[in-house]
């Protein structure tokens, strides 16, 4: 009888998680706070699949830091279908979870170096797993600089946590809106591209980790490299694509010779930059 392949149920199977908390951050944004039956033992920057019976499936970062216990925290934009369908859900509902998957971010390797965060919109959602770890032990690591922007006030998302982590001795948040709306802004105007220009970065040190939506990655990049030098290897993005099996077997998520969903969806920028799909 020939062996059967070495799968990793919780890959495949999803687990019951029950929505202990929910509310809107924004217009389009819910946050949800899950028990699963069991830990998830994440990385930072990996991800979810999260299910509804007879509605579908869909890929959603895990928003907390790695934990002991079995809470999963997910902000979901309200984009089609199965997310939707998780707008209507209130507290004491189920949703079907598998996973971890992806690469994700080795926490290690940021202890005791200097710390660049970029979020644009969402892409704070994600680099939340990997901010939090790092804030709750910042001094285990160097200067911590973290810029986060939003289209409008309304848009921001983890406002009092960005006001907390600012607050930090060794941190400097800076955020911004493009544009101003009717609720009060005590923060900056223009895009998360403006100020790394005069932020003081020593390139043999930094650490830089990405994610936004993908007209930003070009644009922050290219600050980074005129700039600063930043070395490549020493830059993270996080990289979206539409996914189905999340375990690299359908190719959807396939960026080239990659596989967003296995490889990623965290890359070293020296990993994808030739890559002629990656960042376009
Ligand atoms: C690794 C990863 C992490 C993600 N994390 C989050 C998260 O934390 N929070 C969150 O809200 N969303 C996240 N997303 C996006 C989320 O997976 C999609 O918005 C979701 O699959 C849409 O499913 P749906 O059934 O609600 O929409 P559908 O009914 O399938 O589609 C609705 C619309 O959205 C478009 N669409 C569907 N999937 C994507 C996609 N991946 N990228 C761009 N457009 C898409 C469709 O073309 C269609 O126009 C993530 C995606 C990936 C790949
Ligand atoms: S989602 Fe199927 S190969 Fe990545």
């Amino acid at each position: 009888m020939s062996a059967l392949p070495d799968i990793n149920d919780d890959l495949y199977i999803p687990q019951m998680g029950r929505i202990v908390e929910t509310y809107p951050m924004t217009q389009r944004e819910k946050y949800f706070r899950l028990e699963l039956d069991r830990p998830l033992g994440h990385r930072p920057g990996q991800f979810v699949m999260v299910s509804i019976p007879g509605v579908g499936e869909a890929a959603i970062s895990i928003s907390c830091g790695p934990r002991d216990d079995s809470v999963l925290e997910m902000v979901v934009r309200h984009a089609g279908n199965v997310t939707g369908a998780m707008h209507r859900l209130e507290a004491g509902n189920y949703l079907g979870i598998r996973g971890p998957f992806g690469s994700g971010f080795h926490l290690e390797e940021f202890e005791g170096r200097d710390v660049l965060f970029v979020a644009g919109g969402l892409g704070l959602v994600p680099l939340r797993s990997l901010i939090t770890p790092i804030m709750r032990h910042h001094e285990r690591y160097g200067r911590i600089r973290l810029i986060s922007g939003a289209r409008t006030p309304a848009e921001t998302l983890f406002r009092d946590e960005l006001k907390a982590w600012n607050a930090l001795p060794n941190v400097e948040v800076i955020e911004l809106v493009d544009r101003t709306d009717q609720l009060p802004w005590d923060g900056e105007v223009g895009l998360v591209t403006a100020p790394i220009a005069r932020l003081d970065l020593d390139p043999a040190r930094t650490l830089v980790a990405l994610c936004g939506p993908p007209v930003m990655y070009k644009f922050v990049l290219m600050e980074l490299g005129m700039h600063h030098r930043i070395p490549r290897e020493q830059i993270f993005v996080d990289l979206e694509r539409r996914m189905k099996c999340g375990v690299g077997k359908c190719g959807h998520c396939q960026i080239n010779s990659l596989y967003c969903c296995k490889d990623g969806p965290v890359f070293r920028y020296s990993t994808v930059a030739a890559l002629p799909e990656a960042l376009a």
